[in-house]
């Protein structure tokens, strides 16, 4: 084995069995594009990657997000999102709201993003780690059984129903601004190109195509209340300069409460998504 090689097994330290490497690349090889492969693989597999304390500027950020993926602006055009519940911090702070429940980003749309990076730009005074589950791990772990009583579900996603977890009793002008964000109809089963399979679930899921909605409200928690048992799951605590980058289709993610008012906010870059839902 050459020297690169034995460097980069040394470089990788998986968190849990099932969810978690940290990452111990220096930056300029980071930068370089010479691990995208290798990370990119390893981010399929294991759902979340951390780099601890790397100091990305958001200059640098782009550069490392272009290595793993083709690089997706935000809809303003701006290339690095801020993520912070402080309004000083990021006008739409409502919506951000949201982020606190379990979910994955883009269900409205037919290809949801692939990965995304966080970089910690300043820290909550108490509270507000980012949460990960595994869906594909979550997905193999069920009884076979109750697997083959999940294929071919289809589950109606609406930005509407998210935004109830934080305001559960809107004005009607609520309920219309959010019915107008959108709807999807999704699997619950995401059957990958790869061959992998994936739970669809988190807070746009709203009902089961056909099922009594009681079943259905009991079926969808149920199944997130599976997926996001222990074993699946990785809470990042952050350190200032955490970059932290997850597989958006093999994962659900949640922000843990902080003091919204702390300052507390992240960068978010992201990759445009390479495979549609169904
Ligand atoms: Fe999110």
């Amino acid at each position: 084995m050459n020297t690169v090689a034995v460097e980069a097994l040394n470089a990788f330290e998986n968190i849990s069995d099932l969810i978690g490497t940290r990452v111990h690349l220096k930056k300029d090889d980071l930068l370089s594009g010479e691990y995208g492969d290798t990370l990119r693989n390893l981010l399929e597999q294991r759902g979340v990657l951390v780099f601890p304390k790397i100091n990305f500027s958001d200059e640098e950020q782009v550069i490392f997000t272009k290595t793993i993926g083709e690089f997706m602006p935000e809809l303003a055009g701006q290339k690095v999102y801020n993520i912070s519940l402080d309004k000083e911090q990021n006008p739409n702070r409502d919506y951000l709201k949201g982020s606190l429940f379990w979910h994955v980003d883009g269900t409205m749309n037919r290809k949801p993003i692939g990965a995304a990076v966080l970089s910690s730009k300043a820290l909550s005074t108490w509270g507000g780690n980012t949460e990960f589950c595994n869906t594909y791990a979550a997905y193999d772990a069920l009884p076979d059984e109750q697997k083959s009583e999940l294929e071919g579900l289809r589950v109606v996603h609406s930005m509407l129903v998210s935004q109830l977890y934080h305001t559960p009793e809107p004005s009607r002008e609520q309920l219309e601004n959010w019915k107008a964000m959108g709807e999807a109809e999704l699997p619950l089963v995401w059957n990958h190109r790869s061959g992998r399979k994936s739970l669809i679930l988190g807070n746009t899921a709203h009902y089961v195509e056909g099922m009594d909605p009681m079943e259905s409200t009991v079926l969808l928690h149920s199944l997130r209340d599976w997926a996001t048992q222990p074993q699946f799951v990785y809470s990042h605590e952050w350190s200032l300069g955490d970059a932290v980058m997850w597989d958006n289709t093999g994962t659900m993610h949640r922000a843990m409460p902080y003091d919204p008012d702390c300052g507390r906010l992240l960068h978010r870059t992201k990759t445009a998504g390479e495979e549609a839902f169904a």
